[in-house]
């Protein structure tokens, strides 16, 4: 009997173990994802509560407002499923089934590698739950979205089929990196008047970003671009803030550094210097 209840105490005890460790592995990645995405900064107001949403976003048809994503069961995502989380963030759908406004960059991030998408919702629901209620968009903006934007989708929308895993290093992760989770483009690549990105200009900056401030051309282009700066420059401008001429990056810019890009691996910035020192450059003069 003894060497029975010692096998189910193994047994148990190691799976139960494993369990655990598997689970803070997954927060652990989570957490890394999440500083890679900026920290989802948008969804922080520059002087409120951390992810408790609430920030305005100027849209081709008014204004937006980011939402609650901590835990809070009631205003936040607590109450919502993986599933539900994972629909939002990749297709753009709420649990009632109505269609995000694509200032949410959930196209991009359907080509999110599976695995880190796991890991990143599985982290977002442990975000200490803040109670606030979500500002919602002016009545027009309300009336029209669920009209408006699955056309909108079917005309301009860009969704990605995701690998599995991500892309372990190289330019190759640098693209993944830019593309689907630190989302450069999302501000540094303009949108025309009716919200669509203009891939001609791919990161090559625009007059009115995503808060109507100007946004830098980070293409290798000379003299309108950062085609000066080595690959260290970026990934140094990425872990801290600082320019080569040692002035502060400010605005959208800052936010992102400061709730997480400040938190990647220098490899991770570094393939990420890489990848932009690789595109095209483009002359378009934003300052
Ligand atoms: C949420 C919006 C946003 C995101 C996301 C973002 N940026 Fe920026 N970035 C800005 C803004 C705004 C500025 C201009 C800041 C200023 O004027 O000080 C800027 C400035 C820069 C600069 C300085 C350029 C110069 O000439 O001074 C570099 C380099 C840069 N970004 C690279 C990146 C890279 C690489 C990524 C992705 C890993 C990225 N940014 C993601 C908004 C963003």
């Amino acid at each position: 009997m003894w060497l029975l209840s010692v096998l189910f105490f193994l047994v148990f005890g190691l799976a139960d173990a494993w369990s655990q460790e598997n689970s803070s592995d997954l927060m652990e990645r989570g957490q890394y994802i999440f500083s890679l995405a900026g920290g989802c900064a948008c969804h922080s107001p520059p002087k409120g509560t951390p992810y408790a949403g609430g920030r305005e976003f100027p849209i081709p048809m008014g204004k937006v407002y980011s939402t609650n994503l901590t835990a809070d069961k009631e205003t936040g995502l607590g109450g919502w499923s993986e599933k539900q989380i994972h629909d939002a963030m990749v297709r753009g759908i709420r649990p009632n089934g109505e269609s995000l406004i694509p200032a949410m960059p959930y196209e991009a991030y359907s080509g999110m590698a599976e695995e880190d998408l796991k890991a990143l919702v599985a982290y977002l629901r442990t975000l200490k739950p803040v109670r606030k209620e979500n500002l919602w968009p002016p009545a027009h903006v309300r009336f029209f979205r669920p009209l408006v934007t699955p056309i909108w989708l079917k005309l301009f929308g860009r969704f990605y089929d995701p690998p599995a895993r991500a892309p372990g290093s190289g330019i190759e992760r640098g693209r993944y990196l830019v593309e689907y989770v630190s989302l450069c483009g999302d501000c540094h690549t303009p949108k025309n008047f009716l919200g669509v990105a203009q891939r001609s200009l791919y990161l090559a900056g625009a007059k009115k970003g995503p808060l109507g401030a100007e946004v830098a051309n980070i293409t290798p282009d000379k003299e309108t671009g950062i085609g000066e700066w080595s690959r260290n420059d970026i990934a140094e401008l990425l872990l801290t803030g600082t320019k080569p001429d040692l002035d502060n990056v400010q605005g959208l810019m800052a936010e992102v550094i400061e709730g997480g890009y400040k938190n990647m691996k220098r490899e991770d910035a570094l393939a990420i210097a890489d990848y932009v020192k690789s595109v095209r450059p483009i002359k378009n003069k934003i300052k």
